[in-house]
């Protein structure tokens, strides 16, 4: 007598993350246009970057006509409510309804299942599943008992799991899912992913390190089998993550170690054409990436700030135009750097309708002045990326502490979010609204 393999339902507008290789969910990499571009190379789902459920309660959904996007602003909570249209509106989080219909995956960073659920609501209509962060390392996440502290409380992590299976992915028909990372034995490990999974998610996944583990150090497999076997007996699909490099190493991974599917971060955020298997012509030249990104980006007028971020990613440190793309400042400057011509005029608009260009200078420092937190989380990257091939470098190995780390935007080795985010200014209110 054959058995039917057990499997959680998928919603009617959920998705089964079976099969599928993945983009991970990265703060400032993984805003919209990175989102776009792994979908264009192949990735089968996106995950936008971990939101903070306090940043996302009190947003407003609106529609940007020219860009065809949903856009969840806020004004900052110290905001005077008398007169908020003098406030500078953040931007939260950005969707691309039709590019990104059942595609897209929103991840929450939340310690409470009140606020996971308010908060959730706010998207479940436009995404594909919510999935709760339970691995970021990082003091300011760990220290509100959020990311990588619900590893550590396990019954909260689940009663999170339990209120969002109920309250939203039950009401909006999409699933529910978390992301988590080892835990010191195996034991403490099978325990946990047991629990989760009898919470009602269709999905898990697991990042192949241990919380104090860096991001450098090499992933470990010897656990995932064991998940794997759990999330198959249990009915969960399982996507693994860590040091996985590209398409065709993803296919490899999952038949050696019997999980559903993976997850690309590091890879991704260096070349997005690693979705591409070898077959499809595998990863790309650098130069053909920027310029997609950079079309992109223009397309969904993205925020100056994050575009040149990601240059700082996309363009090898060795790369002649490192530096000068690294300290241009605007989308036309750049586009002149890299010789996009075909992209040039579209790269004024854009810089006319974000007040780029010409008055560039005078409108970074004004709002630098105006707007001290959006320049800690991020408005500075010019100053930071000058340093050219040094910022490529972990920046532990930078001699850049916590602090300064801040100022300059940031990198993932400051992993996951800024503490900002909780105030609602988030990675993504350096975006356009
Ligand atoms: C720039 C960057 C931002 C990240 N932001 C998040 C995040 O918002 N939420 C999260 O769960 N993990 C985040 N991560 C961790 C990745 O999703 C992933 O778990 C980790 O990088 C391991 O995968 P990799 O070896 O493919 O890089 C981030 C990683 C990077 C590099």
């Amino acid at each position: 007598m054959t058995t039917i393999p057990k499997r959680v339902p998928i919603p009617r507008n959920g998705v089964d993350y079976r099969g599928k290789i993945v983009l991970a969910p990265m703060v400032r990499s993984g805003e919209l246009p990175s989102r776009l571009l792994a979908l264009k190379y192949g990735a089968d789902l996106v995950w936008g970057p971990e939101t903070v459920d306090k940043s996302m309660i009190g947003t407003i959904k609106k529609i940007n006509p020219i860009t065809s996007t949903i856009n969840f602003t806020r004004y900052p909570s110290n905001a005077s409510r008398t007169q908020p249209v003098e406030q500078k509106e953040s931007l939260i989080y950005r969707i691309h309804p039709t590019r990104e219909r059942r595609k897209l995956i929103f991840q929450i960073g939340t310690s409470s299942p009140t606020f996971a659920v308010e908060a959730a609501k706010l998207v479940a209509a436009d995404v594909a599943g919510i999935d709760v962060n339970a691995g970021c390392p990082k003091p300011f996440s760990t220290s509100g008992g959020m990311g990588a502290a619900l590893l550590q409380t396990p019954d909260l992590l689940a009663s999170i799991l339990t209120a969002l299976v109920k309250e939203v992915g039950a009401v909006y028909e999409i699933g529910i899912s978390v992301k988590i990372r080892l835990l010191e034995t195996p034991e403490r490990t099978e325990a946990l992913v047991r629990k989760l999974c009898d919470t009602g998610i269709t999905g898990l996944t697991i990042h192949c390190r241990t919380t104090p583990m860096r991001p450098r150090e090499r992933a470990i497999r010897e656990q995932l089998r064991m998940i794997a076997d759990i999330c198959r007996e249990t009915g969960v699909a399982c996507l693994m993550n860590g040091d996985v490099k590209n398409k065709d190493e993803a296919l490899e991974l999952i038949q050696e170690y019997g999980v559903d599917g993976a997850m690309i971060a590091s890879a991704a955020e260096a070349n997005f054409s690693c979705f591409r298997t070898q077959a499809e012509g595998g990863l790309l030249p650098w130069r053909e990436v920027v310029h997609e990104y950079v079309k992109t980006a223009l397309e969904v007028n993205n925020k100056w700030g994050n575009t040149k971020y990601l240059l700082g990613q996309l363009v090898p440190g060795k790369a002649e135009v490192y530096r000068k793309v690294t300290s241009s400042k605007g989308y036309t400057e750049m586009c002149e750097i890299l010789e996009l011509q075909d992209l040039l005029d579209q790269a004024r608009e854009v810089d006319e309708r974000l007040g780029l260009g010409v008055n560039y200078k005078g409108a970074v420092k004004k709002a630098k002045t105006k707007n001290k937190s959006a320049q800690a989380a991020g408005g500075s990257m010019g100053k930071a990326m000058a340093h050219g091939n040094e910022s490529k470098k972990p920046l532990s190995e930078r001699g850049v502490t916590a602090t300064t780390a801040k100022d300059m935007g940031g990198s993932y080795d400051v992993e996951c979010q800024d503490p900002l985010m909780e105030q609602g200014i988030s990675a993504s209110s350096v975006l356009a609204v």
